[in-house]
């Protein structure tokens, strides 16, 4: 097929890039390198194996000839950093809500008929059910989430009346091989700054379903195959969770620290819209054979071991 893959010099998108190369389709990546990096796809661009087309989604004419003759739309792009939306209220309008209606009016005047979308667990705010199942019904605590929300809704209405398949998946946080924003990306930062001392936003218990970057996708791609497409919502996350103070004892370790001084902001929130406890139900997606294959500390191993590698990513 011809893939779609926006956002695709970014995270989780390039590693989706990959398991389609891996598959054999004819494969596009249309990113703006906002927040993406050419190193996360640059092994495909030296073989040819795909082709990368640098614009902004938020431009319609270019979005629409993009969409020419392409099968499905795997749609990653967004502005993913759930902290910087009270800065500018405007940001995850445009960058999230826009470009997702951007892409849809371009499926529906090119007839593409799949859509494959990363949505989040932000959207579930601050819930009282644990695991949280995909039928709870949330309250927004960030702009982030409401966004995210608002293009569930408008993926669901675009299905329904244009015939289109969709996919919607939450993700908890994701690490791994990649990754470029999150708690163990700023820990690393700090800790190569100052080994001896590591600040901590909020009181270290909030408790997180860390998600390893190749079960992520590996629940992506199983929904997609599997499952009738028809505005299907997924969770995708763990079975287990951590406090954000056993992650700091990780990274340190792994870092080969010892009685590094942690300094907690305080409060049970790092930020505004910082979820104490995220826990989904991931058994609507287990039942189709899905499950996560690497724990939340050998997780976090892994990807301290690839960031002291790749320093890229801190550039
Ligand atoms: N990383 C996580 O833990 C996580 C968790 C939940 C949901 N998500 C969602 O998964 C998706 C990917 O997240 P990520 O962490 O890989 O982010 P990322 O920032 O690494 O990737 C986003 C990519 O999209 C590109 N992009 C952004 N806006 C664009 C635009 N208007 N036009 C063209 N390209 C644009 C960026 O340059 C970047 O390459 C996002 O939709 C995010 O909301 C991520």
């Amino acid at each position: 097929m011809k893939a779609i893959v926006t956002g695709g010099c970014g995270f989780i998108a390039s590693h989706v890039v990959d398991r389609l190369v891996s598959q054999g389709h004819d494969v596009t990546v249309i990113d703006n390198m906002s927040t993406g990096y050419i190193e996360n796809i640059q092994h495909h661009l030296d073989k040819d194996a795909i082709n990368l087309l640098k614009f902004d989604l938020g431009d319609m004419e270019k979005t629409k000839n993009a969409l020419k003759n392409a099968d499905a739309v795997f749609h990653l792009a967004a502005n993913a950093d759930v902290r910087h939306g009270l800065e500018d209220t405007f940001r995850d309008i445009d960058r999230n809500i826009l470009v997702t209606y951007n892409i849809l009016e371009a499926m529906r005047l090119n007839d593409v008929k799949q859509i494959i979308f990363s949505s989040t667990a932000a959207t579930y705010g601050e819930p009282d059910v644990f695991p949280t199942p995909e039928t709870y019904h949330p309250r927004q605590t960030s702009f982030y989430g409401a966004s995210k929300i608002a293009c569930e809704g408008f993926i669901e209405a675009f299905t329904e009346a244009y015939g289109i398949q969709s996919w919607m998946y939450r993700f908890v946080s994701i690490q791994g091989e990649r990754h470029p924003h999150g708690v163990t990306y700023d820990f690393v930062k700090k800790l190569k700054a100052d080994p001896t001392h590591l600040e901590i936003l909020g009181d270290g218990t909030a408790r997180k379903s860390y998600s390893y970057i190749g079960d992520c996708v590996d629940g992506f791609f199983t929904g997609y195959e599997k499952s009738p497409g028809k505005a299907e919502l997924f969770n995708i996350g763990q079975t287990e969770f951590i406090d954000v103070r056993s992650v700091a004892d990780i990274i340190t370790n792994e870092m080969g620290l010892d009685n590094v001084e942690y300094n907690f902001t305080g409060g049970k929130r790092g930020w505004v819209g910082d979820s104490p406890l995220v826990h989904l139900d991931v058994s609507k997606l287990m039942a189709y054979g899905w499950k996560p294959q690497v724990n939340i500390e050998e997780t976090v191993r892994r990807t301290v071991r690839w960031l002291l590698e790749n320093p890229y990513v801190y550039k």
